[in-house]
């Protein structure tokens, strides 16, 4: 068999686009509308350079960190995606991965897998909840996370239903019923090893979301899940206060973009934050989420832990935004690409793919350590800032 290490993440993306069903492929690549968010979160990155020392570089560098009171072993947390059918092992292979890594898992509500075996996994895991449902609802989900032993709360505020993309939306069944596959079967014979890697453990890609089901009933489907969440009313600001209250340990809102957004946050008394769009694949034309990190944390960065996501790729990525003030970064695409290709293994290499990339910019920047890192120690072009609200 080749090589299953992969040297860099645009591999194990290639590798992905090569394993899956064209179909999972889409939605794991996402974005919304034009992609425009989307490519400008890595455009971005890409517009920022290093500047790099050349002697009296340390020749060991510190790469670990604290988040939301979690001690991780380097500045990169898994973000919670809500996506089926990638891997048999799904969020499990995942939350290995991290475990394995030393760091901790964002699970989304909208995982195929409970929460109770993606904890057993990794004891570091953040539970990720929308605001969908009724209250009641809202509170036997929190419950159920907390009894598993998740470590604490992200809160997602950013989705506004946008489904249309240029490049054309993926065909995804309700579940997989004779019907379905019928329909699925030319796309998953395409892919003989992704279909496999099912066919050994017997059962087929799950479509359902376990974490949401009310007490007692079966899981239901993502689909029917979604359309739940599409009933309920958007959450005020008093609305996620009420969800702050209701979960006394550590908390996080994800998605914030704006400065009174982010004040506000901290006023719920979030314990962290992140910023972010979503991957690109919510409001298309925010922008790129390292434009707003410095003004975000200007204004709020010593009152609650700014995290960042969006973009991330590459362990300088990662670096350049800890020099502008993030306290870590959280990681999608990155890893869906490694665990398509590779499964935990999969994941495993981003995870070291990202540790080497950040230990190789912190030696050329001459620093010792993540903590150490300023905003000098980046090229940032004229223009390349946004401060959005007031
Ligand atoms: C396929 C997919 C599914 C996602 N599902 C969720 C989700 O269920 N909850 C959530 O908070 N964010 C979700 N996100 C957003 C990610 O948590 C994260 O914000 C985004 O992927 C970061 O951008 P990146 O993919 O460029 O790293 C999803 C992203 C992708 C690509």
């Amino acid at each position: 068999m080749a090589n299953a290490w992969f040297e860099t993440v645009a591999e194990a993306q290639r590798r992905a686009r090569r394993r899956l069903p064209k179909s999972v492929y889409a939605a794991l690549l996402a974005g919304s509308e034009s992609g425009q968010t989307y490519r400008d979160n890595l455009d971005a990155f890409a517009a920022l350079g290093f500047a790099p020392h050349v002697a009296d570089l340390p020749a060991k560098r510190d790469l670990a960190t604290t988040v939301m009171g979690q001690e991780i072993s380097l500045p990169v947390l898994i973000s919670p995606t809500g996506v089926q059918a990638v891997h048999p092992d799904g969020e499990v292979a995942v939350a290995r991965a991290a475990a394995a890594r030393g760091t901790a898992m964002g699970l989304s509500n909208f995982a195929s897998k409970p929460v109770e075996e993606v904890v057993a996994a990794n004891p570091q895991t953040f539970y990720q909840m929308y605001w969908m449902g009724t209250r009641d609802s809202m509170i036997q989900q929190m419950e159920r996370a907390r009894a598993a032993g998740v470590k604490g709360l992200i809160v997602t505020l950013d989705w506004t239903f946008s489904h249309g993309r240029d490049w054309g939306s993926p065909w995804i069944p309700d579940r997989l019923d004779l019907r379905a596959m019928v329909k699925f079967a030319p796309q998953g014979l395409s892919r003989p090893r992704w279909l496999l890697d099912f066919a050994r453990t017997g059962r087929l890609p799950d479509l359902t979301v376990p974490n949401v089901a009310e007490a007692g009933q079966p899981a239901p489907t993502f689909f029917g899940a979604y359309g739940e969440w599409m009933q309920t009313p958007p959450p005020s600001w008093q609305d996620v206060q009420w969800m702050r209250e209701q979960w006394a340990g550590p908390f996080m809102l994800k998605g914030i973009g704006r400065l009174d957004d982010a004040r506000r946050a901290v006023d719920t008394g979030a314990t962290a934050i992140s910023v972010s769009n979503h991957g690109g694949n919510n409001l298309d034309g925010t922008p790129a989420t390292i434009r707003l990190l410095p003004a975000i944390v200007g204004a709020v960065g010593d009152q609650v832990e700014v995290l960042l996501d969006g973009g991330v790729r590459r362990g300088g990525d990662v670096v350049k935004a800890l020099a502008l003030g993030a306290r870590a970064v959280m990681i999608g695409r990155a890893y869906l690409w490694g665990l398509a290709a590779n499964g935990q293994a999969g994941v495993e290499n981003v995870l070291d793919l990202l540790r080497g990339g950040i230990d190789s910019a912190l030696l050329g920047l001459g620093r010792a350590s993540v903590h150490d890192l300023v905003p000098g120690d980046i090229v940032i072009p004229p223009g390349f800032t946004r401060e959005i609200g007031a």
